[in-house]
């Protein structure tokens, strides 16, 4: 009886190790949303496009540069409905070819695209019969883009979904805004009020219907802020969305309400989410076109995202803003092409990938496959180890084999040191943004958590450990390098975070520790379950200084999310190498 509870007791501390929770069991439910799902999740890459009306006066308006991203130039500029209206006289996108667009997103290795077919300022990008208020009836062009995007998307195999800002009409009477649930009126005095429903029914609902019905078959439909919505209008619109099963929807058609995916926007969550979720993100700053928004990402930065996402059980939807010529700006299109270039080499270990099964790994990323019996891991190494030695954390089981995903014939020898398999590279040239390296195991491989934990009485979180949350628009902190360690840098927006998680095994009071360097004074909250500790960092000059940051008791054992916050009032930059927990 006490091998058996020696033996359980161990089983359990294998188990409750392993960083992938054990999946429910399926239902009927579970299988048939699991089939609605395949593709997409097999996908893992979508195109975002936002155009409409405000790609014309692309970010300005009188002269005037208006903050903010370009799609919401009318409500920020406090544009009148009819001179707003007036741009569609104007708006004649003549380079537009949908084809290019659609190949250009096959080329990045997108396999979906989803188009604003009308965002907040009410202008449908089709030709609805429900209001004139569209690219067809309302300007020179006489063409319906999204017609032409549908056959394109059809003729190239890509999926296609619709975005549709169903609360947010800044055009209509009934059409809600930003503000209007604090009771602000809207900008134009000229637009008479009128209730939410008679623009649903009116408006919203036959255009939905529409898009539903004309353009050969949605594959999603994409809602955004719901701004002012009511759950009856809500579900009338579901209702409508429910005549086709097949169809996916978001979770933005009202609050809460699931859908058949999440939306983080522009982040990336900090680990794997047992739902399906999908990342929205801008490659430079605004969704629609802005001319002077030149704060692009690198493509290194776009093709680790993309991996980071697909680590962690996510879609990527990248945007563009194209312009009112009908084009998708020169920056955009370079980087897609870029990214078409690893994907040509590497899109097997993105397809159809499920999440890592490592907590963490300091030098890159992890995705995986089954295949045959076998796992595939892909080990997506963004730093190579200087020794050219690669540590994967805490994996057993029988490797039959380890190459280079680009490269078949490359192969690598391995060994297994201290709980851990050591991969030696040979000199050979890899990709310096991601080198993708297959490690093919027998079965399932075993792995056990490489997760911080509380042992001997202290911990060190590590910067390379942390999850940066950056705002979705502003300055972002970056993870360094900084000698043999890591270090957070450019942490100068006080909305960004840094989280861990770590486990505990004895519960206790903590002195709070950082390895920080602080030129000026800043506060920052620390939280730990329902905890918050207000650390005051005096500064103590242009160096990496030990910093004490007060105590904190944590009363159970498990798996632990600390969260180190700026205090806005009081913030200026600091980096940071590590923060460390020692018990008292
Ligand atoms: C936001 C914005 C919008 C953008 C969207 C993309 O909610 O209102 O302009 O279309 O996010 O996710």
């Amino acid at each position: 009886m006490n091998k058996l509870a020696i033996i359980l007791g161990v089983l359990f501390l294998v188990i409750s190790c392993k960083t992938s929770p054990e999946k429910p069991e399926k239902t009927e439910e579970t299988i048939k949303q699991d089939e609605k799902m395949a593709w997409w999740r097999e996908a893992r890459f979508g195109m975002f496009i936002h155009w409409g009306l405000y790609a014309e006066p692309a970010g300005e308006w009188k002269g005037k540069q208006i903050p903010g991203i370009s799609e919401w130039i009318m409500l920020r500029a406090k544009i009148p409905v009819a001179e707003y209206e007036a741009l569609a006289k104007n708006f004649n996108p003549k380079q537009y070819d949908a084809e290019a667009w659609v190949k250009l997103a096959k080329m990045a290795g997108m396999k979906y695209i989803v188009i604003t077919s009308k965002h907040h300022d009410g202008f449908a990008m089709f030709h609805s019969k429900a209001s004139k208020y569209n690219i067809y009836d309302a300007t020179p062009f006489k063409r319906d883009p999204i017609k032409e995007l549908a056959e394109a998307c059809k003729k190239e195999g890509i999926r296609l979904g619709f975005y549709y800002s169903q609360a947010q009409d800044w055009h209509e009477p009934g059409g809600t805004y930003a503000g209007i649930n604090n009771g602000v009126s809207h900008w134009d005095p000229d637009l008479k009020r009128d209730s939410l429903m008679n623009y649903i029914n009116d408006k919203a609902l036959p255009q939905v219907k529409e898009i539903l019905e004309n353009y050969g078959g949605l594959d999603i439909l994409w809602w955004d802020t719901p701004i002012g919505m009511t759950e009856e209008a809500a579900q009338l619109l579901q209702n409508e969305a429910d005549k086709y099963p097949a169809m996916l929807t978001n979770n933005r058609l009202y609050r809460p309400w699931p859908g058949d995916f999440s939306t983080p926007e522009q982040h990336v969550p900090p680990t794997g989410l047992d739902y399906d979720w999908e990342v929205c993100m801008t490659m430079n700053t605004s969704w629609g076109y802005k001319w002077y928004d030149n704060n692009w990402k690198s493509t290194a930065n776009l093709i680790q995202m993309l991996v980071d996402i697909a680590s962690k059980g996510g879609n990527l939807l990248l945007n563009v803003g194209p312009t009112a010529e009908g084009l998708i700006p020169d920056s955009s299109v370079v980087r897609l092409k870029q990214m078409g270039i690893w994907m040509q080499q590497n899109s097997e270990s993105i397809y159809g990938t499920s999440a890592s099964p490592f907590f963490k790994l300091p030098w890159g990323r992890c995705t995986q496959k089954e295949v045959d019996g076998h796992t595939l891991l892909y080990l997506h190494v963004f730093n190579w180890p200087k020794d050219q030695v690669l540590r994967v954390p805490g994996l057993k089981g029988v490797i039959k084999d380890i190459y280079l995903l680009s490269r078949p014939q490359q192969k690598f020898a391995w060994k297994f040191e201290e709980g851990d398999a050591l991969i030696h590279a040979p000199s050979v040239t890899f990709d310096p943004i991601n080198t993708v390296i297959v490690v093919k195991v027998k079965g399932k491989p075993e792995i056990t958590s490489n997760m911080p934990s509380l042992k001997d009485g202290s911990i060190l979180l590590t910067a390379d450990f942390a999850d940066i949350h950056n705002p979705g628009y502003g300055n972002h902190a970056v993870l360094k390098n900084y000698g043999k360690k890591s270090v957070v840098r450019n942490w100068v927006d006080s909305r960004t975070r840094l989280e861990w998680m770590f486990n505990v095994t004895e519960p206790g009071i903590y002195k709070i520790e950082g390895l920080i360097k602080a030129s000026k004074d800043v506060n920052i909250n620390i939280q730990l379950d329902d905890k918050t500790v207000h650390a005051e960092i005096q500064s103590q000059g242009e160096k990496f200084q030990e910093y004490s940051l007060g105590e904190i008791e944590i009363t159970e054992s498990g798996n632990k999310l600390i969260k180190v916050s700026p205090v806005r009032e009081n913030w200026n930059e600091i980096e940071l190498i590590y923060l460390e927990l020692v018990k008292k």
